[in-house]
């Protein structure tokens, strides 16, 4: 069998430089729902450009007076990307993108039959004829031109070339081609790509929509045939179900290709993030290179291999694209993925601890739940306190407010046997209490409360409150502490000394 590495070299036609034209700010916030402020788009074009993309496509300056306020500050940025606006094949389109201060206009026009007859109402002359005048347009303006014939792939093959032709006579420096609809398959995208290089010398764009899920594929299959020049969006964002996205196309680019664009990959987890947060466009867990679970593992065998070398089963690591590995324990871990984690923790658990934490986990797991690693520490320390003695233990507690006069809180503590009590005031009971519990442990330990949560079991008013904290000491050891109690003061206490009592165990015993 031929290597895939001859096959690369010796069938592939791929261009020496790959321009990515990234329009998450123009096609990505056309998608439902999102809209954002000049500040966001802001944001989002400084990491786009930090990142290293060519061009940035951020909006339709024609469309509103935002648009051109926030193309014109993003410009006057003076970012290394390229900033390009979208126009229609309109004299007042290209006007805006002048108003914008903007020197590379995106213009395009829908060419297939349904788009002259149901959106536009021309006829193919005029549609040439209209292209052709605000290619000329822009031109004599001193704008670069990059011309879109809208819905491409569903247009008839003889006028899609006769409307390109004209516009490369115009003056059109790069051509894109639009698959509007998503419709293309890899082999079409072959057959295509192929016919536009022979056909012209102008650099060829595409631009790929996902409706069939292929946005990705296709694009790469138009790079293998050399198109120069790829329309992305930050997670696939865009009309409908979105652009070819930027982080697959990049990293499989670099991962099946060995293909450098001179990015820097390590900026994608955040840039995802931002955009995820901005645009309010959650990604799936199973969202490839930036969903949570695209460096996540389970199953026993995947950790063990993990384990031994991450590469057994990362195509790539996950710090290449700033993003981090997880270890899931769940029903399908196995116990060496588990001893590894403690070991980790440096939690030594004798077998008989071991089997119980195994098999909570696994319990947790048949109920439908996961665990991270802070529960899993969580429940092999419950197993060494269980096994111990209580460093600390409540022995008395006070409260009186009103009246004007501050949350007071005597506690009384038994630390190591020794009697302790102290006062002390709060913003309510509770925190009182905390403060006194902070005073009477200073010698001891430093903690901070950095969790809290309350909740009520029952209802009604004599309800069963639970509370839930995470504690972490000046060390950075974390623990959690739970108790359930009528008294909402008196749960609150409870916890947090059991999660402090698990810190000085930690402390005390070398446990971490
Ligand atoms: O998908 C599309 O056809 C477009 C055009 C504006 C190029 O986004
Ligand atoms: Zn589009």
């Amino acid at each position: 069998m031929q290597e895939i590495e001859t096959f690369k070299k010796e069938y592939l036609k791929i261009s020496d430089k790959i321009y990515i034209f990234d329009t998450t700010l123009r096609d990505g916030e056309q998608t439902p729902g999102v809209a954002l402020t000049i500040d966001e788009k802001i944001q989002i074009a400084t990491k786009l450009n930090n990142f290293g993309v060519d061009k940035i496509e951020v909006g339709f300056p024609a469309s509103s007076k935002g648009e051109i306020e926030s193309a014109k500050k993003i410009k006057s940025l003076g970012l290394d990307s390229t900033i390009v606006g979208l126009a229609r094949t309109l004299k007042g389109d290209i006007d805006a993108i002048l108003d914008a201060d903007l020197d590379y206009v995106h213009t395009f026009i829908g060419t297939s039959q349904l788009h002259r007859d149901y959106k536009l109402k021309m006829d193919k002359q005029t549609v040439i004829q209209t292209a052709v005048g605000a290619v000329e347009y822009a031109k004599d303006h001193g704008l670069t031109v990059e011309f879109s014939a809208e819905d491409a792939t569903r247009t008839e093959g003889d006028f899609l070339f006769e409307i390109y032709d004209e516009a490369v006579s115009a003056g059109a420096d790069f051509l894109d081609i639009p698959d509007t609809l998503g419709i293309l398959t890899p082999s079409l995208t072959k057959f295509l790509i192929t016919d536009f290089k022979n056909h012209f010398k102008t650099p060829i764009s595409v631009h790929f929509h996902n409706d069939f899920g292929l946005a990705t594929a296709n694009t790469l299959i138009a790079i293998e045939n050399g198109a120069n020049q790829a329309h992305v969006t930050v997670n696939g964002i865009g009309e409908r179900t979105g652009n070819c996205s930027l982080e697959e196309l990049v990293l499989s680019l670099k991962a099946a290709y060995n293909i450098d664009l001179g990015v820097d990959t390590t900026r994608l987890y955040s840039l995802s993030k931002l955009v995820g947060r901005l645009t309010g466009v959650k990604m799936p867990v199973n969202k490839p290179i930036v969903g949570d679970n695209a460096f996540a593992h389970e199953s026993g065998i995947h950790v063990q291999g993990i384990l031994n070398n991450s590469s057994t089963y990362e195509p790539i690591s996950p710090e290449m694209v700033g993003h981090s590995r997880r270890i899931i324990l769940g029903k399908h871990t196995g116990a060496n993925a588990i001893k590894s984690k403690l070991k980790e923790y440096h939690i030594d658990l004798n077998d008989e601890q071991f089997n119980k934490v195994f098999s909570e986990i696994k319990s947790l797991g048949d109920s439908g739940k996961s665990i991270n690693d802070d529960e899993l520490v969580s429940l092999a320390i419950n197993e060494l306190v269980s096994a111990r003695e209580t460093p600390i233990v409540l022995k008395g507690l006070g409260l009186s407010s009103g009246n004007g006069v501050s949350p007071t809180a005597t506690v009384r503590l038994e630390i190591y046997g020794v009697e302790k009590e102290t006062a002390s005031i709060g913003v309510g009971p509770i925190d009182a209490a905390l403060n006194a519990i902070r005073d009477l442990i200073k010698g001891e330990i430093d903690v901070n409360l950095e969790e809290y949560n309350l909740e009520a079991v029952t209802g009604g008013t004599d309800a069963l409150a639970e509370v839930f904290v995470i504690s972490s000491d000046s060390q950075g050891n974390k623990s959690t502490g739970r108790s359930t109690n009528q008294d909402v003061v008196m749960a609150s206490i409870l916890a947090v000394l059991d999660s402090i009592n698990k810190l000085l165990l930690i402390k005390n015993s070398n446990l971490i």
